[in-house]
């Protein structure tokens, strides 16, 4: 990324700052993943939930949350979409905020492992503000959907219809996944009752394919992109792939993970956390047939993946391409400074 970067910097122009926030949340991301090797076999429980925590939760809603809002703000500029500095200002906010809500916020993984009080309540209050920065996010989305259909003759003919649908996706899941779901199990009153229960299942899958998944895809689909200009791509295999994996997300969990979650978290109120997750309760008929529910999702989800590699594979054997279709020079070009 480094060495990529590089000669981007040294020009020191109105890209700067957002190349910069790139750099340092590419820089943050496997330094902060790397507090995940600090706990060997040795360690106590203690030691290693904490550095377990430290991953899941500063990897994911900090750095790579920072990462996601530059790099998309960053495409989204070179697509003439945003203009830099209202792109720089938005990242700086939603980073500001992030980080500030986000670094404390991990206290909310440890409200009950045997911590002092405020650490509860600096916890419920700081992760609670984590929410504000996806809700805008939420909006964003909608805002980008809106000028890509008013840009939609440049931009769909250049062929980044689907790259902008996956970045949607992204604001879509954040809100959705991270956002509702998240904070559905975030206070401490919740987590009390459903902590390890199928609902942390729910929001961590939503969370995790649902933004960085759907992130992934959106810049593969970029760079290749890029990588082949001037060629038309066919639409049908990307907007199969799209809408099935999506609605194969979404169906996974409303038709299984999240009923299953939402009796457990039953059962733990009205018992005990113990018995919630006991097989005495999880392998009653009812839940046995929930579980079998997650064929229709995952199945579509796993069609969805297919479609999408054998596109891939295509660009390569050629089979991917719309000969009919092939684009004027100039089309497909994203302005380079
Ligand atoms: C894109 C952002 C996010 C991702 C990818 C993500 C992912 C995850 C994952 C994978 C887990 C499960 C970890 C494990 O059990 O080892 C988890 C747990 C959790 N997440 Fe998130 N998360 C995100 C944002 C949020 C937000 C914004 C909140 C709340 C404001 C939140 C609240 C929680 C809580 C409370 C747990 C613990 C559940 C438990 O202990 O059972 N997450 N998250
Ligand atoms: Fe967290």
């Amino acid at each position: 990324m480094w060495r990529a970067l590089v000669p981007a910097l040294k020009k020191r122009d109105e890209s700067h700052s957002l190349l910069l926030m790139f750099l340092l949340a590419s820089i943050a991301i496997p330094t902060f993943y790397s507090a995940g090797l600090f706990y060997g076999q040795r360690s106590t429980l203690v030691t290693a939930e904490y550095w377990r925590w430290w991953v899941v939760h500063l990897w994911v809603e900090g750095f790579f949350e920072v990462f996601a809002t530059v790099v998309i703000a960053f495409l989204f500029t070179r697509l003439k979409m945003l203009s830099v500095p209202s792109a720089t200002r938005a990242v700086m906010f939603s980073t500001v905020i992030y980080l500030s809500g986000g670094i404390i916020g991990t206290f909310h993984h440890l409200y009950f492992t045997g911590v002092p009080d405020y650490v509860l309540a600096l916890g419920a209050v700081f992760s609670g503000l984590e929410v504000v920065p996806l809700v805008l996010i939420g909006f964003e989305a909608w805002e980008n959907v809106r000028m890509a259909r008013a840009r939609e003759k440049r931009l769909w003919v250049g062929g980044y219809k689907w790259p902008i649908y996956f970045f949607v996706a992204v604001g879509f899941w954040n809100f959705v996944g991270a956002g509702l779901f998240g904070f559905l199990i975030n206070p401490p009153i919740a987590l009390y009752y459903v902590q390890g229960l199928n609902t942390t299942a729910v929001h961590a899958h939503t969370a995790l394919f649902g933004v960085y998944g759907m992130l992934a895809l959106g810049l593969m689909l970029f760079c290749l992109r890029a990588l082949r200009p001037g060629t038309a791509w066919k639409e049908m295999p990307l907007s199969i792939a799209f809408w099935t994996i999506n609605v194969g997300l979404a169906l996974m969990v409303l038709l299984s993970v999240l009923p299953v979650g939402l009796l457990q978290a039953w059962a733990s109120v009205e018992v005990g956390t113990w018995y919630a997750r006991s097989s005495e309760f999880m392998q009653q008929p009812l839940l046995n047939h929930l579980r079998w529910m997650r064929m229709i999702g995952d199945t579509m989800f796993a069609f969805g993946a297919l479609v999408l590699g054998w596109f891939v594979l295509g660009l390569i054997t050629g089979h991917s391409f719309d000969k009919a279709g092939s684009l004027a020079e100039g089309e497909w070009e994203i302005k380079r400074k």
